[in-house]
């Protein structure tokens, strides 16, 4: 008897436990999502250097910095693209801001020339914010071995290796002042799903970007720089060709979701319908997510191929 007492009250235990740590996880989500009030941004300092500003989320997070009274660097690879981008911005928010641009692009410049002219850039400038947002995906889903290198080459440049000697180049400047805010774009195909077939070598990339994100913002944090990896699921860009819904938002519905979490998790999923989503499927067992995602991706990779074929039809007969 006193032994099935004992297994009664040790379950009643470990359950109430349970209960009261999802309802401490459940609240402080609420906190966080809802009621908690954003950093001051410009605490970090007066500039913000976005990567992939010229179009997207990137593009909308710059807009967003403007609005808050931020300067910007924009970094991209196309000069027309921004020019045309620091127009925008100024006209959007008058003569408050300062807007400068450097030509880089991840894929082409090396890491040695990516860090020399991120630094003479940024020399002398108050950098507050970086954002690691240029990122590249394929086209449509294909087995690795599909492939082609050239493609395979530029996903690793540009969101792994680039992203990295960029963070390189900037860490320096927020260590000398003790503070400063990093914010890696990742991907929900890594953080929120347990696979993303067929399209292997992106969600590897995002999954590089989000243990580097876990690592140096330990390192760092100390220092009094915040370094985080924002997760988004699909947003309505030119990379995924999505039309805009709830659950797949502008971006600058997303951006403005992105900058009140700025200095807070290290790993966060910012805007509430990608969460939820989140939720969700982590209610599902991993073997039904990675059995649709699978039929899923080999869907979207007859579409693309088949797209493809015309097109190259078209071309050879014309
Ligand atoms: N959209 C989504 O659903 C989604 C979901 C998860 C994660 N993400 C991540 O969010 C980030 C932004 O995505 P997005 O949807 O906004 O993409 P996007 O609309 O295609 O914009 C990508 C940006 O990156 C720039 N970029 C591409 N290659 C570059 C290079 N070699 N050098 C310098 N800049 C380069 C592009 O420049 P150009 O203007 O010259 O092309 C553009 O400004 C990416 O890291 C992506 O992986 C997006």
């Amino acid at each position: 008897m006193e032994c099935l007492d004992f297994f009664f009250l040790a379950t009643h235990t470990l359950g109430f436990i349970s209960l009261c740590k999802a309802l401490i996880h459940f609240l402080s989500w609420v906190w966080a999502m809802f009621l908690r009030p954003p950093k001051q941004l410009k605490d970090y300092g007066s500039w913000a250097i976005i990567t992939g500003s010229t179009d997207g989320i990137g593009k909308a997070m710059a807009l967003e910095f403007a609005s808050k009274g931020l300067n910007l660097l924009l970094v991209g690879r196309n000069p027309l693209k921004l020019e045309a981008t620091s127009k925008e911005i100024k006209e959007k928010h008058g003569d408050d801001i300062e807007i400068k641009f450097v030509v880089i692009d991840l894929e082409k410049d090396n890491g040695e020339e990516i860090v020399k002219k991120l630094e003479g850039a940024i020399d002398g400038l108050d950098v507050g914010i970086l954002v690691n947002n240029a990122g590249l995906a394929y086209p449509y889903a294909r087995f690795f071995h599909e492939v082609d290198l050239e493609l395979m080459d530029a996903i690793m440049k540009v969101n792994v290796v680039g992203t990295t000697w960029v963070t390189k180049a900037v860490l320096p400047i927020m260590i000398k002042k003790k503070k400063g805010a990093i914010i890696n774009i990742g991907s929900g195909s890594t953080v929120v799903l347990p696979s993303y077939p067929l399209v292997t070598l992106y969600a590897a990339s995002k999954a590089y970007l989000a243990m580097f994100t876990k690592c140096i913002s330990l390192e760092y944090r100390n220092v009094g720089i915040d370094i985080q990896c924002q997760v988004p699921l699909f947003v309505s860009t030119k990379m995924t060709r999505m039309r805009a819904s709830m659950f797949v938002p502008t971006p600058e519905m997303y951006s403005k979701a992105c900058t009140k979490w700025i200095g807070y998790e290290s790993v966060v999923v910012p805007y509430f319908f990608h969460y939820l989503q989140w939720f969700l499927i982590r209610a599902i067992p991993d073997a039904l997510v990675d059995s649709y995602l699978l039929r899923y991706f080999l869907y979207w990779r007859k579409r693309g191929l088949s797209k493809d074929s015309k097109i190259k039809a078209s071309g050879a007969s014309s």
